[in-house]
């Protein structure tokens, strides 16, 4: 299998603390692995350092054939634009005093894409529509939009530079749980419709459950299992993954609107 993505071994240290200890794990163009476990096992680590914004102490992580901690300049700026984050806040990651609209022409422009700012604003309206926003409310602020409306946004940025790979980290646990879906669904369609990869961290199997192709346990800086999503939430090899899985009483109930 030709994988878009390739982590091995890879560790991640605070000083003393090791937060990702040893941990490898694969992803194809166009597919989903869903990245679960508790508060701190390191999924946000991990997810940073294949991203390039956490140094590794060890291990290797290829981003299409391309060793990525070795990267610098003008390849590094390449694979920004190829790996995206979508955080859990993203008010957190706006800049409260930018028009939403601004904050994405920035992206484009700091990426030099899109031509003139016309041309960028025409490609920031298009990407509102595409996540279900008004292209009208792209001269408003960050703090003008309800919580799901602003994940819209952050999804709307990081589509701007068209990746390949989004690393959602627990992209819909700070929303309503009705809004929860209608993020999960919209993930699900730009996936569809642009053939994205995605490392879906959550804490939640439920949801990662309905967004996986493949899931990843992640249990005190390693991951403990993996599988397809049927073998690890009907057939869970280990104890963890079965407490995990207890406590979603009824999963097939969870997400059947
Ligand atoms: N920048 C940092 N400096 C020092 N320690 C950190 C840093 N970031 C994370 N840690 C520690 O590393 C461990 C793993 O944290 P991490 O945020 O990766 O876990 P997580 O699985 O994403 O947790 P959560 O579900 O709460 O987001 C934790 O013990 C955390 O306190
Ligand atoms: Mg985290």
């Amino acid at each position: 299998m030709n994988n878009l993505l390739t982590v091995e071994k890879v560790r991640v240290c605070y000083g003393e603390l090791e937060a990702v200890r040893g941990v490898s794990l694969s992803l194809a163009a166009g597919e989903t692995l869903g990245l679960v476990g508790e508060s701190g096992c390191g999924k946000s680590s991990l997810g940073r350092a294949i991203l390039a914004l956490e140094r590794i102490a060890s291990g290797k992580i290829e981003f299409n054939g391309t060793v990525v901690s070795s990267l610098k300049g003008a390849a590094l700026k390449q694979f920004r634009r190829q790996a995206q984050m979508v955080f859990q806040d993203p008010f957190g990651s706006l800049n409260p005093r930018l028009s939403v609209g601004a904050a994405i022409e920035e992206v484009l422009f700091v990426h030099g894409i899109g031509g003139s700012r016309a041309a960028r604003r025409e490609r920031a309206a298009a990407l509102f529509e595409d996540v279900g926003l008004e292209p009208d409310w792209l001269s408003r602020y960050p703090h003008e939009f309800s919580g799901g409306q602003r994940q819209r946004i952050g999804i709307a940025r990081a589509l701007s530079l068209e990746p390949k790979l989004l690393v959602a980290d627990e992209p819909v646990s700070a929303l309503d749980v009705s809004v929860q879906a209608d993020i999960i669904q919209l993930l699900k369609r730009i996936q569809r419709d642009r053939g994205l990869a995605y490392l879906f961290v959550g804490h939640d199997l439920a949801v990662v459950r309905e967004m996986s192709n493949r899931i990843a346990v992640m249990y005190k800086g390693e991951i403990v299992e993996t599988g397809t999503t049927d073998q690890v939430c009907d057939n869970p090899q280990h104890a963890y993954t079965q407490k995990l899985l207890s406590a979603v009483p009824d999963i097939d109930k969870a997400f059947a609107q």
